[in-house]
């Protein structure tokens, strides 16, 4: 197991956002936190990375297990130096950087060494940032900057990457060419977290899901296998 997070309870100040959160990721999987505007997705993988904490007058109650170790009261630098990679959601990019120069200062090696992912590869998978390469991350088109947070997350060289609303705001050709990244992504076994509303890129790009309403788990299986009335229940669908 990669991740394991059991009974985890997330406060913003004194109002409790998360309740009795339970949720698994295993090595090679991905899995998606599938949930409308607001139900707490954010809210789980700030936890997930440390950024509850008191300093930004907010806590979290509960384990975080990941790797074998605990990382609840872990500071979030010392979370990512372990090997996970977060992209938030909102498209967080250098705009005054080339596509390159924001690609390199978020290369580092992975937690075992493993360099697998050069900026050679990044390419290959996202070509458009090839023909950009030069181009100030400002210049972009909003699908082409989620292209680059997503590619700035894989430089990392991560055993975890967490993916927050990366389909927000794009157009359904843009989500549909995301939806193959994170195909070609599943086949490299890269281990994938994913918060989503949009049923259909949850359906098209994980393995498991878990639906959380209200802060809290309400469903949990294989995606494929998710009844119609569940989703229309608590997405409505
Ligand atoms: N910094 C904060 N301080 C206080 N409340 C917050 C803070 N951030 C989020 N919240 C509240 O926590 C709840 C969950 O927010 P969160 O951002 O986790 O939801 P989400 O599922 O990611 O929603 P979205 O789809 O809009 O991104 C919301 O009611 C939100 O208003
Ligand atoms: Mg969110």
């Amino acid at each position: 197991m990669i991740l394991e997070i059991n009974h985890l309870n997330s406060f913003y100040g004194s109002s409790q956002i998360l309740f009795d959160m339970n949720l698994k990721v295993d090595k090679t999987e991905s899995v998606c936190i599938l949930g409308r505007n607001g139900v707490g997705k954010s809210t789980t993988m700030k936890s997930i990375v440390g950024l509850l904490n008191p300093r930004n007058k907010s806590h979290i109650e509960g384990e975080i297990n990941y790797c074998g170790k605990n990382l609840t009261g872990m500071s979030s630098y010392k979370i990512a130096r372990q090997g996970i990679a977060y992209v938030p959601q909102g498209r967080h990019i250098f705009p005054t950087l080339s596509v390159k120069e924001n690609l390199l200062i978020a290369q580092r090696k992975g937690v075992d060494g493993n360099n697998e992912w050069t900026i050679d590869k990044i390419y290959e998978l996202f070509p458009r940032l090839k023909e950009r390469e030069t181009f100030k991350g400002g210049r972009l088109s909003g699908g082409e900057q989620q292209m680059l947070t997503i590619a700035r997350g894989l430089m990392q060289n991560p055993r975890l990457l967490l993916l927050d609303e990366i389909t927000e705001g794009l157009a359904p050709i843009i989500v549909n060419e995301l939806k193959n990244v994170i195909q070609t992504l599943r086949e490299q076994n890269v281990t994938i977290l994913l918060a989503e509303q949009n049923v259909n890129f949850a359906l098209g790009t994980s393995n498991r899901t878990y639906i959380i309403e209200k802060g809290t788990v309400v469903y949990e299986g294989e995606t494929a296998a998710i009844p119609k009335e569940v989703l229309s229940k608590h997405l409505g669908l």
